[in-house]
């Protein structure tokens, strides 16, 4: 009998293999947590650098004390309120928690992801799938299952493809192994509703996010990305920038977020030099969305 598509990456996983695998917000590398060499692998296809730790994804908040040394309160609460969903909590990791997964850091970044194939595969797999987004390093992270293709080809074993992704953006990262709690990447959960579920006890995000192994430059596309405050701002840049496009999805924050990196990707198929893209208000979702567009502008 031939096996689901689930069933077919649960076998590579088990096997030490690299599945690609849906989430709500991105597309994720994944390979079993507790496999050293699996693991390793990871990082070989990503070309990503040892010391940028991986998020591990499991099946539900009943599993979240098994990966941590201790859980602290506000981590409880989130994992509570917005689990499954785009949350990511760092967490003292246990013991038995691969350096090779928290790139040899006392803490370990654990979130359920909200996707129903994905879930299904956690449920049955068991353990915790270590999973960073599922690009090449540096570059724009990938939403659909074709995105994944075209960047990691056969370096990826197999493919789980569960449609495009509905948030489009990563988790919203909280560091809770502080006091106050740190928002260190603004993701999926707006800031405000992170703020309103730990009653205002949580520090912001500082500038662009900055958990560690983050840097500057991030989510690039090829093309050259300016950032503007209004319409206005980025007729006046394109005007100056031949062949530049605007890129402005202001009205809509949700369907911003969904299609930003769909967007990037599609100006590079498409060769264009110049992408100027107006900034939307820094308000739920646009925080992550102010985010990683600086991040792209950042790369030159
Ligand atoms: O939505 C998401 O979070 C997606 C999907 C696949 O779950 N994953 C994702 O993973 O965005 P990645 O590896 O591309 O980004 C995770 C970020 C990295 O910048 C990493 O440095 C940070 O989280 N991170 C993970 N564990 C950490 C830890 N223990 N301490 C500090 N930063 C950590
Ligand atoms: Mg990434």
């Amino acid at each position: 009998m031939s096996l689901t598509p689930v069933e077919r990456a649960l076998e590579v996983l088990r096997g030490g293999g690299l599945v690609a695998i849906p989430t709500e917000t991105v597309y994720g590398l994944a390979a079993d947590a507790s496999n050293e060499q699996a693991v390793r692998r990871i990082f070989a296809a990503k070309g990503r650098p040892a010391d940028h730790p991986l998020i591990v994804h499991i099946a539900s908040a009943e599993h979240l004390p098994h990966w941590a040394s201790s859980v602290p309160a506000a981590a409880a609460a989130l994992a509570d309120a917005c689990w499954p969903g785009p949350l990511t909590v760092l967490v003292p990791k246990a013991a038995h928690v691969l350096s090779v997964v928290t790139g040899g850091r006392p803490t370990v970044g654990v979130r359920v992801p909200a996707h129903p194939l994905t879930l299904e595969l956690l449920e049955r797999f068991g353990g915790g799938l270590a999973a960073p987004s599922a690009n090449r390093f540096g570059k724009v992270s990938p939403t659909t299952a074709d995105h994944v293709r075209a960047d990691l080809g056969d370096l990826v074993d197999y493919v789980l493809d569960g449609g495009p992704c509905p948030v489009g953006v990563e988790s919203t990262i909280v560091d809770c192994t502080v006091a106050p709690a740190q928002i260190l990447r603004p993701g999926g959960i707006a800031d405000e509703q992170i703020a309103a579920l730990l009653r205002n006890d949580v520090a912001p995000a500082a500038g662009p996010s900055r958990a560690s192994g983050m840097l500057a430059s991030h989510y690039a596309p090829t093309a050259r990305v300016l950032l503007a405050d209004s319409a206005d701002e980025a007729r006046q840049l394109a005007a100056a920038h031949p062949g530049a496009e605007v890129l402005d999805r202001t009205d809509d924050l949700v369907e911003s977020a969904r299609h930003l990196y769909d967007d990037l990707r599609d100006a590079d198929r498409r060769g264009v030099s110049v992408v100027v893209a107006v900034m939307p208000p820094a308000l739920g979702l646009g925080h992550a969305i102010r985010d990683r567009l600086t991040k792209a502008a950042a790369s030159g």
